[in-house]
């Protein structure tokens, strides 16, 4: 990078994505830890309430992760060595290494070259009698094709779990992400567009979670609050050697008041985005993100794509061209095949996902969240024109 010299036109490095947390959120927090129940209580319990409610689930498990809801739910359907589980190999390594936490094999395949979510067809065809869940990932927040993927694993009598780590508040032909009863697992890590700094849910049918709830604390029939409170009863009985997966009522706290300023900061999403794909559809050297006409997509990540044979330079340098001018980025994913644990392990060469692979080398992750204010936008827009035309062939 040293050998970039650009007089910045902005003065302060524009973060990824910083969350944007209330003085709602920080008062409910002083109110939780000025009670006496800090931990799994009865804010956890509003937050499934409200979170169910607010994307049509027939039920939410909140969890301190996204990768301990999907644990969970190839625990609780019993998936487990000699299995199969086929996944995308555009997706955070969570994602795929909960497969290996449970023992069976992961299956990886190609994903769509427009939307860079798992291509059905490659499903269809990676389908075995091991098989016993798909797991496709909502890249982006773009909605994953579920309604083929669940034919897929009718057919095939096997699960489909949704990692939908991205894909809130999103929608698939009119029905919300989570609002099935298959398993769906969310995350509130701190750059997601619901945090509670660390977090999860998982939605799914009523009977799916009573079982999940239990998995996911330790095995045990009865959670503390209900044995702790009024009325409540010590005894319980441990029927499986369950996680220690809960979420806190801290963190229940944050995620409340974030869970009411969704549809506010989904709106700040979409007008970014309309900003971004106005400015960067008119350069041949850039690729803005689609989005299909019957999904509503949930815009967490902006995943532009360069033209590397239309411009001097490749992805690399095209972010250090932005570092350079003051606006932070990130890459969204290394395909999990070029990761040496997966590689080593499956034998897996970069040529097996070309479409993963080719895409990986020419995106870039622009900062978008709802605290971005008009003038960080165009401030991201005027860095990136001007790295394109400073390096156009
Ligand atoms: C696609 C995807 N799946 C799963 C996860 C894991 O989420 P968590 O950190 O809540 O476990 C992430 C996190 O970034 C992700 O991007």
């Amino acid at each position: 990078m040293t050998d970039i010299i650009v007089r910045p036109s902005r003065r302060e490095f524009l973060p990824f994505s910083p969350p944007l947390v209330g003085e709602e959120e920080i008062r409910e927090v002083v109110d939780t830890l000025r009670s006496p129940w800090i931990t799994t209580g009865p804010k956890t319990r509003r937050f499934e309430e409200e979170f169910s409610a607010f994307v049509r689930a027939p039920g939410a498990l909140a969890l301190n992760s996204c990768t301990a809801a999907m644990h969970t739910a190839l625990a609780c359907l019993g998936v487990g060595p000699g299995h199969e589980v086929i996944t995308t190999a555009m997706t955070f390594a969570a994602t795929v290494n909960v497969i290996e936490h449970v023992g069976a094999r992961p299956v990886l395949v190609d994903v769509e070259p427009d939307t860079l979510n798992i291509n059905p067809e490659l499903v269809a065809a990676a389908m075995t009698p091991r098989t016993r869940a798909l797991l496709p990932v909502h890249f982006a927040g773009h909605p994953a094709e579920r309604d083929t993927l669940e034919a897929l694993a009718r057919v095939g009598d096997i699960a489909l779990i949704e990692d939908a780590a991205h894909a809130l508040p999103a929608s698939f032909r009119g029905h919300p992400i989570g609002s099935g009863p298959n398993p769906v697992a969310f995350s509130f890590y701190a750059t997601k567009n619901l945090t509670t700094a660390e977090g999860g849910m998982l939605t799914g049918s009523t009977d799916f979670l009573d079982d999940a709830r239990v998995m996911a604390l330790h095995g045990m029939s009865r959670d503390a609050w209900k044995r702790y409170d009024q009325g409540g009863n010590w005894r319980y009985e441990v029927v499986a050697p369950g996680f220690k997966y809960n979420m806190t009522d801290v963190a229940a706290a944050i995620g409340l008041w974030q869970l009411r300023k969704q549809e506010r900061f989904h709106r700040r999403r979409v007008e970014i985005v309309e900003a971004y794909t106005l400015a960067f559809g008119a350069e041949e050297a850039l690729e803005p993100p689609v989005r299909r006409p019957y999904v509503e997509h949930a815009w967490h990540l902006y995943v532009l794509r360069i033209r590397p044979n239309l411009l001097r330079i490749g992805r690399d340098r095209f972010i250090d061209e932005l570092t350079a001018r003051n606006i932070g980025t990130s890459v969204h994913f290394i395909p999990v095949h070029l990761h040496p644990y997966y590689r080593k392990k499956y034998g897996y060469t970069p040529s097996d996902f070309p479409v993963a692979v080719s895409n990986f080398d020419r995106l870039i992750s622009l900062p978008l969240h709802p605290g971005l204010t008009d003038q960080d936008v165009s401030d991201v827009i005027e860095a990136v024109l001007d790295v394109v035309q400073t390096y156009r062939r």
